[in-house]
């Protein structure tokens, strides 16, 4: 019954403890002949899939296509591919955000790679925070890993105008809150907004994420931007299934893949893509697992001598389907080539410099600018520091307005979502366009970090055809969002941040050309205002109570600080 000095594979791996391993081994094999495999597949090498199909996650609906392919490419290259379930987050369905349960897929995703017999694992995800949580829980698994997205969506037309997912939404619903739009249209809208499978269609998070996991090398070459519905989508799975065979054969750890110098290489692509701001908090999160953290400073570095290349939604014009037309990520990477470290090592064994040596067959200038003829010389994301932001905040230079990059307002502030809810619309509501929208206690602790850092702008100002103001919070936003916004306040209100401090009528001041946000108050007004702070109840039971417990803040990634190596927890 096995040779102590032999290897251990497939279901040999991780033993169930029975206190006699013999009949542990026996036991599982017998159970593994009712799922009905020869003894030829009993003892192949096991490729787990982890799959995340739900009826609650609308981004996931080819899930089953996609195990299926994986599964016949491991089949092909001689392996036993064992699908299996972890838990799925439908952005849209996850009350009170799907933030609260990143952490949770994670650790159910690393649990079940090291409790369950498998050589490899291909991952399966695409909504917004299950691309971020499995990458957290594989890496920090240390089995070799293959990571697919389930791909975006395809656009649809609106009386005659392509419409996708979703910065078109906030589009439109902007000028529904202005009245420009009425109730029969809106609801001809909801019809056109997600009409086909797949994750959102711009380059919102998953996106975002979708071209990280591809940049970094945990997700095929030219993987990232194919649409869900596409045949080359189920071919990429198929050929990633055959891949995770090849890891078995000839390892490549995660930690050989996700180094610094990806890392890096990752940001430098998220800042040219125009990408979301919440990839950086899932960069952050997945790089600490492997004991790598980008400080602030390198982080804007790289954002300064990054042009954005990628002209796509919500920093431009196209959408991923274009994208994926124009000549991909590959395309991307083709162009940033001179600023990327080239030694970093791709899950199919290849360096980058290698997949890079053959010039790109086509590239479609509309969508994928040369770094000469870039949508903007700069990267499309930076940090600030000051004193309203001790610890960080993020700002999406690209999508904001530029008139307000170096301004100064007056503080208008809501102290929690429900706060904001009631009063936002209140025709006595005291605000003006030159005004900063505050939000305080919408940070990972107080309430999970929602993405409710897109302030609407107040139903007043918004019928006078005002589309943009400054709103601060240390809540996220959608990465299919746009707006001058100021997310990711650290410390957080909940905790006694600065932020916490803020009053109504209190002076702000934005500086982009400084990368400062600073409350214009006498330290020792804000220092009496938070000795006098008092936290708000936090939950007392369950996972809830573990989260609010254990959850970084945002520069740290939201991860929890007992699942960061010790080396990487700040
Ligand atoms: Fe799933 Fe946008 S709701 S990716």
């Amino acid at each position: 019954m096995g040779d102590d000095n032999k290897p251990v594979h497939g279901y040999d791996i991780g033993l169930t403890h029975y206190g006699d391993r013999g009949f542990s081994r026996f036991l599982r094999r017998g159970f593994a002949r009712s799922t009905g495999i020869s003894e030829t597949m009993l003892d192949k090498p096991i490729v787990g899939i982890a799959m995340t199909p739900s009826a609650y996650n609308n981004c996931h609906r080819f899930m089953p296509d996609l195990v299926e392919a994986v599964s016949r490419g491991v089949l092909a290259a001689g392996a036993l591919p064992r699908p299996f379930p972890t838990i799925s987050l439908g952005e849209v369905n996850l009350n009170p955000t799907s933030m609260m349960f990143r952490n949770l897929m994670a650790m159910d995703t690393e649990e079940m790679i090291l409790a369950q017999p498998m050589d490899a694992v291909v991952l399966i995800g695409g909504c917004d925070k299950t691309v971020p949580a499995q990458l957290m829980g594989a890496v920090s698994a240390g089995r070799p890993f293959v990571q697919v997205v389930t791909g975006p969506m395809s656009t649809s037309r609106h009386r005659g105008t392509r419409v996708g997912a979703c910065t078109d939404c906030r589009r439109f619903w902007g000028e529904y809150r202005g009245g420009r739009i009425d109730d029969k249209e809106i609801g001809e809208i909801e019809t056109r907004l997600a009409s086909t499978a797949g994750t959102c269609a711009v380059m919102g998070t998953a996106s975002t994420m979708a071209s990280i996991a591809e940049i970094l090398g945990v997700a095929l070459p030219g993987s990232a931007a194919i649409p869900a519905v596409d045949s080359m989508r189920l071919a990429m799975a198929e050929r990633s299934g055959e891949v995770a065979v090849e890891l078995i054969r000839k390892p490549i750890a995660p930690t050989d893949i996700v180094t610094r110098q990806s890392v890096e290489n990752a940001f430098r692509g998220l800042m040219a893509i125009g990408g979301s701001t919440n990839a950086i908090i899932h960069l952050t999160a997945m790089a600490a697992r492997a004991g790598i953290r980008i400080s602030q400073t390198r982080l804007n570095a790289i954002s300064d001598e990054t042009p954005t290349i990628v002209n796509l939604k919500p920093v431009g014009e196209g959408y991923m389907e274009d994208l994926h037309a124009a000549g991909g990520i590959e395309g991307v990477l083709h162009e940033l080539k001179p600023l990327l470290h080239l030694d970093t090592v791709t899950v199919e064994g290849r360096s980058l410099r290698e997949l890079l040596e053959t010039p790109p067959r086509w590239i479609d200038r509309n969508y994928i600018r040369s770094a000469d003829d870039p949508v903007s010389p700069v990267g499309g994301l930076v940090t600030l520091g000051g004193s309203l932001a001790p610890n960080g905040a993020v700002f999406k230079r690209a999508a904001a307005t530029p008139s307000l990059f170096e301004s100064e307002g007056r503080a208008v502030v809501f102290d929690s979502l429900e706060d904001l809810a009631l009063r936002i619309d209140d025709p006595d509501l005291d605000v003006t366009p030159a005004d900063f929208l505050v939000l305080k206690n919408a940070g990972p602790v107080a309430t999970g970090m929602p993405e409710s850092g897109y302030l609407p702008i107040p139903r007043k100002l918004a019928e006078q055809g005002v589309k943009d103001m400054v709103r601060i919070s240390d809540a996220r936003m959608s990465g299919t969002a746009f707006g001058t916004i100021v997310l990711h306040i650290s410390p957080e209100a909940g905790i006694g941040g600065p932020l916490a401090a803020v009053r109504n009528g209190d002076r702000i001041r934005l500086s982009v050309a400084e990368k400062r946000i600073d409350l214009l108050v006498p330290e020792e007004e804000v220092a009496r205002r938070l000795a006098a702070f008092e936290p708000r109840p936090l939950p007392e039971r369950g996972y809830r109570a573990l989260f609010a417990q254990s959850v970084l803040q945002a520069e740290e990634g939201c991860d929890f600080g007992f699942l960061v190596p010790r080396e990487s927890a700040g």
